[in-house]
């Protein structure tokens, strides 16, 4: 697969050119002679017409789906998203407001949506969310939810911090029956589009998704893909420019281009293998005394606490024996694997594990959930009034913040919902010391 931006990039650099041109770095440094901007010949990407579209056109190829490039992460997909499910073109809200029907595991992205593009959510059930996981909606609770009426589109994260997949086929066929758009932040799983079958969202039914290529494919720091169905291809760049910076990176567009180039070659298969050993691995673990959350392949989460050990304390451990994972808490610790992670390395986090003996059995006190009782809209909370208050005094006051602790980045309570004496405790377990309420 061709590589055309990052061709572009390259000859560009070997130039030496006098830049007289953005960036103000002007090429000086290892990193910043990559790092241009859209000069003649590096194309828009806003509106491609040259190298941009080509290397797009390969994504979409790969991903059998039209797919579009974001510099800023899945952040920026969701928001362009949701606009373009709720209006896209094709004008104002009729009568009421907005409903987008959500799993309870929103990343803070979908808030600020809320607030920017005016529409409320709506959550599904979710007992079991502990503000990390769990909560997974179902096909059954979505109809349930849908039947009701009144709900504009369905948006659900798949896989969620933990490792948790929704059965998007399901969710999907679900949501045609009732005429609505199935979103899917699938931020954690790009290389689901990679496996035997496919996994990914879009092979699934999605009408959207978004991945951050970042979090799982060898693609720098922030760059995402918006994929969509045909019906939404046209205005997905309005969409994305809607939310977006006019100064995209090239140094992240040509990772994400040069990706195609990889992604077509021997990954599937290098996927494959390490998917396998890890699914060994999985297996070892539980077989030794471990639980483990979650089902997808790449991930793997311990929850550790009946075997006598907090996420974070194993966090620490892992971390003197040189291996960094990517989340803890104290009921969690979450490692993120890849292809490029070799044999020995996984084993060795397997050894690691294993050599530790069983202790006796922590209790789980986390918080949890509770219901999502809303006092006032996102937007108008969002964009009124506010103030600040010690969280201890924070009971009885409608959440008017998006700040929230990451990762995992799932706000642990959501802006306009009425806050309780549960609230706070939620609150202090994520080490919030204060609390943006709105104003009285
Ligand atoms: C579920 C989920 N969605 C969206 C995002 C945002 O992704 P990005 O960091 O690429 O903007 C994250 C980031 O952690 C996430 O976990």
């Amino acid at each position: 697969m061709t590589t055309p931006i990052a061709d572009f990039v390259s000859e560009y650099a070997e130039k030496h050119t006098v830049r007289l041109h953005m960036p103000g770095h002007k090429g000086v440094g290892a990193a910043e002679r990559f790092d241009i901007t859209e000069i003649d010949g590096a194309d828009e990407l806003c509106r491609p017409e040259g190298i941009i579209l080509e290397s797009e056109r390969n994504a979409s190829a790969l991903f059998s789906c039209p797919t579009f490039y974001s510099t800023e992460g899945s952040s920026h997909c969701v928001r362009a998203m949701l606009y373009l499910a709720l209006y896209g073109g094709r004008g104002p809200a009729e009568g009421s407001k907005k409903r987008v029907l959500a799993s309870r595991a929103v990343h803070a992205s979908f808030i600020s949506a809320a607030a920017l593009t005016d529409f409320e959510p709506v959550f599904l059930p979710a007992d079991d969310f502990d503000g990390f996981g769990g909560g997974v909606p179902t096909p059954a609770a979505v109809r349930a939810a849908l039947s009701g009426g009144g709900c504009d589109a369905v948006f659900v994260t798949s896989p969620d911090y933990v490792g948790s997949m929704c059965d998007v086929a399901g969710i999907s066929a679900v949501c045609r029956e009732y005429g609505v758009p199935l979103l899917v932040d699938c931020a954690h799983g790009a290389y689901l589009n990679f496996l035997d079958p496919k996994l990914h969202p879009m092979a699934l039914g999605a009408a959207m998704c978004c991945s951050s290529a970042h979090k799982t494919l060898p693609v720098l720091t922030p760059g995402a893909y918006l994929h969509v169905s045909e019906e939404y291809a046209g205005m997905a760049r309005e969409a994305l420019f809607m939310f977006g910076t006019s100064s995209p990176s090239y140094l992240i567009l040509s990772s994400l281009d040069r990706a195609n180039a990889l992604l077509s070659g021997d990954y599937p298969e290098l996927l494959t293998n390490c998917c396998q050993q890890l699914a060994l691995m999985r297996w070892e673990l539980e077989l030794a005394g471990w639980s483990l959350a979650g089902d997808e392949p790449l991930k793997l989460t311990v929850a550790p606490l009946g075997r006598g050990y907090t996420g974070d304390g194993l966090y620490s451990y892992l971390a003197s024996n040189g291996v960094v994972c990517e989340l803890h808490s104290k009921k969690y610790l979450t490692m993120l694997f890849n292809p490029y992670i070799g044999e020995n390395e996984i084993n060795r986090v397997g050894r690691l594990l294993s050599s530790l003996p069983a202790k006796e059995k922590i209790p789980d006190d986390t918080p949890g959930s509770e219901p999502v009782i809303m006092a006032s809209g996102v937007r108008e909370t969002m964009f009124g009034k506010k103030e600040t208050v010690p969280v201890e005094e924070s009971a009885g006051r409608v959440f008017a913040g998006l700040v929230t602790p990451c990762p995992p980045c799932v706000p642990p309570v959501i802006c306009g919902q009425l806050l309780t004496e549960h609230s706070v405790r939620l609150l202090k377990y994520f080490g919030m010391r204060s609390v943006i309420v709105a104003a009285r």
